[in-house]
C-alpha cells in the first residue's frame, strides 16, 4: 500500500503524468498501450471493468480486444466484460452500456480507446472482393465511429465513439488492404478529430497476416508481438553489437519505408509469465531492450498483452516506466526511495486488489452532491460540482483528475 503522503507526493513527478494524459503522442518514445477485453490471465476477478484501469496514468492508449468477426459482427467479445452486456432486439450482437460509458470515462481521463479487429480467432480470411471490403469498413464505421442521425446500424456502444481500430489479424487475408484504406479515409475525411489506425504484427518480417496493410495502408503506430518468436526480446543480447535474432532493426528500417514515414513502432510484450506462449522478458533482459530500442527513431514506446496479466504480475509496468525514461535498475534502484516494492504508485495491485492498486485517497466527504459515480469532482483547471452522489466520495487520481467511486 502506498501511503497518502507518499501518493500525493508522487503525483509531483507531473511532467511525465502529463503526457500520459495525452494519449497517444506520434512525438513520443514513451506511449504506453495495453490491451483490454480477453481477460486473458482468467483467473477469479483478473478482468475489472474497464474504467478501472483508466485512472491509471502510466497507460496511453487501450486497445479493447476483440471483434473476432468482421462480417458477422455479433462475435463482438470481451470475456466476463461481456456477461454485462444485453443482446439487441432479435439479434445476437451484443449491446454494452457500461463499456459505452466506460469508454467515455477513459476518454476524458485523457486515454486513447481503439477497438481492436481479429485475433488469433478470426477466420474469415478477409473479404471475397474489394467491394465486400467496402462495405464491411462503412458498417464498423457507422458502428464503432460517430453516430450519423441517418443511420439505423446498432451500436455495441451506444454513443461512445472509439479512436480508431487497431488490426490483430495472425491468419491470411483478402482484400484486408482495402478495407483499412477505407477505414483510413472515412477518419482522415472526419474534420473534428484525429482517428487512429494501427496493427500488431508478430516480430518475423515480413508478416505473413498483414503485410498488404503495413507496406500500402498509412498507420499511426505498430505495436509489434516480440514474443512467441525467435526474433522476440528474449533473444536481445546484450553484449552484442548486431542482433542476430531481436528484429527492432528490421521493423525500423521498415517504418523508414512505411506509407506513413512517421509510424511509431511499439515494443509488445507479454504482461506475465504466463501471458502469451513463451517470451516474456523482466528485469534486466526488459531494461536492456528497451535501452537498445530507444535508440531508434520510430520507437514509440510499448505494448503489453494484457490488463489482466499486468495487474497480477507487481512491478511490471513500473520497470516499463523505468526502461521509458531511460532509468537503469541494475544499479541505484536501491538508494531510490521505495524504488521496487511500490513503484511510483502506479502499480496494477494484486489480483484482489481494486484494480489500479492505489489506496483510495478521498479528498471529499460521500453524500449530497450531484457528480455520478465515475464522473470528474475535481483536478486542476477543473470548475464543475465537487459533491459526488450517495454513497460515493470524490477521490484523487492525479493533479489534473479526481472522480467520484
Ligand atoms: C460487471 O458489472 C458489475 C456491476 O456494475 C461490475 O461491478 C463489474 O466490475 C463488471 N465486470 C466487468 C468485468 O466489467
Amino acid at each position: 500500500m502506498v501511503s497518502k503522503t507518499t501518493t500525493l507526493a508522487l503525483w509531483g513527478l507531473a511532467p511525465f503524468f502529463r503526457q500520459a494524459l495525452a494519449g497517444f503522442l506520434a512525438n513520443s518514445q514513451n506511449n504506453i498501450a495495453i490491451y483490454w477485453g480477453q481477460n486473458s490471465a482468467n483467473r477469479p476477478n483478473s478482468q475489472q471493468r474497464l474504467a478501472s484501469y483508466c485512472t491509471n496514468t502510466a497507460v496511453n492508449i487501450i486497445p479493447i480486444a476483440f471483434l473476432h468477426s468482421i462480417k458477422n459482427p455479433t462475435l463482438v467479445n470481451f470475456a466476463n466484460a461481456g456477461d454485462n452486456c444485453t443482446t439487441f432486439p432479435n439479434s445476437q450482437l451484443l449491446s454494452c452500456p457500461e463499456i459505452e460509458s466506460d469508454i467515455q470515462f477513459c476518454q476524458s481521463a485523457g486515454k486513447t480507446l481503439l477497438l481492436s479487429l481479429g485475433g488469433a480467432t478470426y477466420t474469415e480470411g478477409g473479404f471475397s472482393t474489394p467491394s465486400e471490403a467496402l462495405h464491411w469498413a462503412d458498417t464498423l464505421w457507422s458502428m464503432f465511429g460517430p453516430p450519423s442521425p441517418f443511420s439505423s446500424t446498432p451500436r455495441p456502444f451506444g454513443a461512445a465513439i472509439i479512436d480508431g481500430f487497431d488490426f490483430d489479424f495472425e491468419a491470411p487475408t483478402q482484400n484486408m488492404a482495402i478495407f483499412a484504406s477505407r477505414l483510413r479515409t472515412l477518419m482522415d475525411t472526419n474534420p473534428r478529430k484525429r482517428y487512429l489506425l494501427t496493427a500488431a504484427p508478430q516480430c518475423p518480417y515480413p508478416d505473413h497476416a498483414m503485410d498488404s496493410i503495413l507496406q500500402r495502408v498509412p498507420l499511426d503506430f505498430i505495436s509489434i508481438q516480440f514474443y512467441n518468436n525467435y526474433c522476440g526480446a528474449p533473444s536481445y543480447i546484450s553484449t552484442a553489437a548486431v542482433q542476430n535474432n531481436f528484429n527492432f532493426a528490421t521493423w525500423d528500417a521498415w517504418a523508414k519505408r512505411a506509407p506513413n514515414p512517421r509510424v511509431k513502432v511499439l515494443l509488445g510484450i507479454p504482461g506475465s509469465p504466463s501471458a502469451a506462449g513463451s517470451g516474456y522478458v523482466s528485469g534486466a533482459q526488459l531494461e536492456g531492450v528497451l535501452a537498445y530500442a530507444r535508440r531508434y527513431e520510430s520507437f514509440g514506446g510499448v505494448m503489453m498483452w494484457d490488463f489482466s496479466q499486468v495487474q497480477g504480475n507487481r512491478g511490471v509496468l513500473e520497470t516499463v516506466e523505468r526502461g521509458l525514461r531511460g532509468e537503469w535498475a541494475g544499479e541505484g534502484a536501491a538508494t531510490r526511495g521505495g524504488g521496487g516494492s511500490g513503484g511510483p504508485g502506479m502499480g496494477m495491485g494484486t489480483e484482489t486488489g481494486t484494480g489500479t492498486g492505489l489506496a483510495p485517497v478521498p479528498v471529499e466527504g460521500t453524500g449530497a452532491g450531484s457528480v455520478p459515480r465515475w464522473g470528474q469532482c475535481g483536478g486542476k483547471g477543473y470548475e464543475g460540482p465537487t459533491g459526488c452522489q450517495a454513497p460515493y466520495a470524490c477521490v484523487h487520481q492525479s493533479e489534473w483528475w479526481a472522480h467520484c467511486n
